[in-house]
């Protein structure tokens, strides 16, 4: 069932089961899609370390970490334009930051089981006036919050399939990061793990 309930997460905006079931399995196939023409990939961090998590991209710029450090790239690191941000997608940005810029960027963000992502802010868009906005698909995430200072207090929540957090004034460029997978508690994709996707205005 579609919920419209909002929760506040430490002043960011948290949706829980924002998309029934229906729409999580729309979004996985078009989120195939995209993996297709564009792999998933682990990027390096700037330590040269081999992040856990494997991402891609959609839209007109692309997140990624090389040895030129965290940026939005025009391309995936094969060469191949970013596939389109999938109008689903398009549509849950618009129902919940109708006053921002559309996205020009989409993170998609695959977790193994035993993958997650340690604090930190999302700071590599030029506007901060613009939203992120996430949806979770797929096992649940142990998604913890803070404020804008690292070593702060911080607030923890399992994120489940179907939720979505938006990132918007004070909690904008708040730490942030996941700290584990619990493996098996959602049937919606074919192998554990849990997808996150992050619309964003980067430039
Ligand atoms: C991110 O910060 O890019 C991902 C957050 C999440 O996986 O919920
Ligand atoms: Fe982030």
């Amino acid at each position: 069932m579609v919920n419209r309930t909002e929760v506040d997460l430490a002043g960011a905006r948290y949706f829980p089961s924002f998309l029934d079931r229906t729409q999580q399995v729309e979004l996985v196939q078009l989120l195939r899609d995209i993996v297709r023409a564009a792999p998933l990939t682990h990027y390096r961090t700037a330590g040269a370390k081999k992040m856990s998590v494997a991402m891609t991209s959609a839209g007109k710029f692309g997140w990624l970490s090389d040895d030129k450090g965290y940026r939005y790239a025009d391309t995936h690191p094969s060469g191949v334009a970013w596939p389109d941000i999938p109008s689903p997608l398009s549509e849950i940005w618009k129902e919940l930051a109708p006053n921002a810029r559309l996205p020009d960027s989409c993170l998609i963000n695959f977790y193994g089981p035993e993958a997650k992502m340690g604090l930190h802010k999302d700071d590599t868009e030029q506007d901060f006036d613009q939203p992120v906005v996430s949806v979770s698909l797929g096992d649940e995430g142990l998604f913890r919050i803070g404020g804008q200072v690292r070593g702060g207090k911080t607030q923890s929540i399992w994120l489940r399939s179907g939720d979505v957090v938006v990132l918007t004034g004070a909690s904008r460029l708040s730490y942030h990061g996941v700290d584990r997978i619990k493996a098996g508690s959602s049937s919606l994709l074919e192998k554990p793990g849990r997808i996150n996707v992050t619309l964003r205005v980067a430039k």
